[in-house]
């Protein structure tokens, strides 16, 4: 499958909120999530300063993105990766490697020398991480607190 990574910018806003919404509708997350509170959680992020956005497109069709968010730690920048979904048709085809290595240069591009994120501690997501060089802490727990 052919695809070019770019810079996700608000013209491709919804196509990009149709990869999440199509992403997590399925194992492991079977998430049902509303066009409308994907625009909202894209947007959020394309409107914050300096964060990285990018998106695998063919043609015009986006089948990937990669939401980064950059965070100021005691030893520097760091970039918190807040979304990695590729379309369920295009995955398996190196889409997202791709995306997760474009986040990893952009932000060391950009003076951000470690790239963050939170998924599964085992299976393949997992896998997935470890084989793109990223390592799984040992010590650190999720947590949340709901009002409902
Ligand atoms: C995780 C995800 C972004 C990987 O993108 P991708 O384009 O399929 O990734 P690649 O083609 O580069 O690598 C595929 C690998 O991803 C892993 N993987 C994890 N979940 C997968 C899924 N639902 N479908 C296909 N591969 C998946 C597999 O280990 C696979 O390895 P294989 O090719 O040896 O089978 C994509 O599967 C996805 O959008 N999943 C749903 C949303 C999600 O879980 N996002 C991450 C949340 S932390």
């Amino acid at each position: 499958m052919s695809f070019r990574i770019e810079r996700l910018t608000l013209e491709h806003l919804n196509g990009a909120a149709t990869v999440l919404v199509r992403a997590y509708s399925g194992p492991p997350w079977n998430e049902n999530w509303s066009l409308e509170a994907a625009v909202e959680n894209v947007n959020t992020v394309l409107e914050t300063p300096k964060s990285i956005a990018l998106a695998a497109f063919d043609g015009g069709k986006v089948l990937g993105i990669a939401l980064g968010i950059r965070q100021r730690r005691h030893a520097g920048p760091v970039v918190y990766l807040d979304e990695l979904s590729v379309l369920p048709e295009a995955q398996g085809a190196g889409i997202g490697t791709a995306l997760l290595s474009a986040v990893f240069e952009t932000a060391k591009a950009e003076g951000c020398n470690s790239v963050w994120l939170v998924s599964q501690r085992e299976g393949a997501l997992s896998t997935f991480y470890q084989r793109c060089g990223f390592a799984i802490g040992s010590n650190l727990g999720l947590y949340s607190k709901s009002s409902a």
